[in-house]
């Protein structure tokens, strides 16, 4: 690591959560909790000048080639800085048409062209690609509230990345190898843990906390003249791997492709490869659909009983985050906050009621509902199900 990007990481840890925590503290005592305007105002200048300073250093050392890892983990302090800048208003994407923090833009578009990301902090710098040092990690605030969220969003990725690991080791085996129930049975106890992390941090999470001290810091902003979306904890190819291989969601309707296509650069390289091949290859619901000449043979029915149960986990975990987490922690803050504050609401930036609207069928096809607007694999599964009675 550079010197600059040593004490650049420094103030990361250091100064910079200890400012976003005194504004926070400033915030939360008004009314009206959204509004950071004519508040703090000394703070925010520190914050912008001493990021700028520190950065300023940095552009002028230029790319010091140290690899993937230290140009990723410095691309995610300055997305930080940059986020922190938009939470508290010092830049305003609507108001702008180029991001004023033009030495941190410019890093930040030379870092994240170069490594194959946008330029800007995604989910991966908070949850599983943050250095911890003496058991702290990087974090925007010194809030417990905070802490708790990221912590969660860890567990529920790693666990999601659990399963989909197992069901890829599926794929050179084929669903008929004794082995497979064995890795079905792995995904069944990873979408538990995803159920069970999820529930813990509905129970836990404080949503005015979360609504005006958490959330801020993940919308949208400019780097150079582009807006880039918020990050969210969907952005790793694990949860996509699932819906594809157990064949819930496919790749060639419209509104998912649009979906990976929107999130891929938000994603590490090596998820965005794996993505990428999942993308190409047979689900399992058509591998069992096809194999319906077996479907009296033992092992078809032991396997498709425990891939239907690993489906009908991965519907509830998405039942879980659409009835549980959005709507408690985002629909229902949302219906209560001022008009004026509403167009910031959500952090990849279309409506609510569109984005809710788009979640709701994603949640549908994992459950595999029955619908008649949206292609789901009711039938399927129902067909699947009466085989193995
Ligand atoms: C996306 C809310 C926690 C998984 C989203 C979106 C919202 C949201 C509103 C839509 C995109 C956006 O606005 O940027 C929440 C809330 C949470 C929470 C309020 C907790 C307080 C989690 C956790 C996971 C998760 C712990 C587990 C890994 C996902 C996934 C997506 C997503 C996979 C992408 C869309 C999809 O494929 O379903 N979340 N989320 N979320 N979230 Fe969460």
């Amino acid at each position: 690591m550079s010197t600059h990007t040593a004490i650049f990481d420094r103030w990361i840890r250091s100064a910079f959560p200890q400012i976003n925590s005194e504004l926070e503290q400033l915030y939360w005592q008004q009314d009206d909790k959204a509004n950071v305007e004519g508040l703090g105002e000394p703070l925010k200048q520190q914050l912008k000048d001493e990021g700028n300073a520190l950065i300023s250093n940095l552009l002028a050392e230029g790319n010091t080639d140290e690899g993937f890892d230290s140009a990723f983990d410095l691309l995610g302090n300055v997305g930080l800085f940059m986020a922190a800048c938009r939470r508290h208003e010092i830049t305003e994407p609507s108001r702008e048409t180029t991001s004023p923090l033009v030495e941190a833009s410019a890093l930040a578009m030379h870092i994240g062209a170069s490594i194959g990301v946008t330029p800007r902090f995604a989910t991966a710098h908070l949850t599983t690609h943050n250095k911890a040092l003496n058991g702290t990690y990087k974090r925007f605030t010194n809030l417990p509230d905070e802490k708790l969220f990221i912590d969660y969003n860890t567990q529920g990725i790693l666990a999601y990345k659990r399963a989909s690991d197992a069901l890829l080791k599926i794929l050179p085996l084929g669903i008929s190898h004794p082995t497979c129930a064995e890795l079905l049975k792995v995904a069944k106890q990873a979408l538990i843990d995803v159920i069970e992390s999820n529930n813990a941090l509905y129970t836990q999470l404080d949503t005015e906390r979360f609504f005006n001290c958490v959330r801020p810091y993940y919308k949208p902003h400019r780097v150079g003249n582009e807006i880039y979306r918020g990050a969210n904890a969907g952005d790793f190819a694990g949860i996509n791997v699932i819906d594809m291989l157990l064949g819930l969601c496919s790749a060639n309707e419209p509104s998912y492709s649009q979906m990976l296509v929107d999130k891929f650069l938000y994603m590490m390289p090596e998820d965005q490869q794996i993505l990428r091949e999942a993308m190409r290859m047979q689900s399992f619901m058509d591998d069992f659909l096809q194999a319906q000449q077996y479907k009296d043979n033992d092992w078809f029915k032991y396997h498709a009983k425990l891939f239907i149960q690993v489906c009908k986990l991965h519907g509830d975990t998405a039942i879980g985050h659409h009835n549980q987490l959005v709507e408690k922690f985002i629909a229902q803050p949302s219906k209560q906050m001022q008009q004026q504050h509403m167009s910031k609401v959500t952090a990849s930036g279309p409506p609510l009621h569109v984005l809710l609207d788009s979640l709701e069928k994603l949640r549908d096809k994992r459950a595999s509902a029955k619908r008649d607007d949206i292609k789901t694999r009711y039938d399927d599964i129902n067909l699947l199900k009466q085989w193995i009675k």
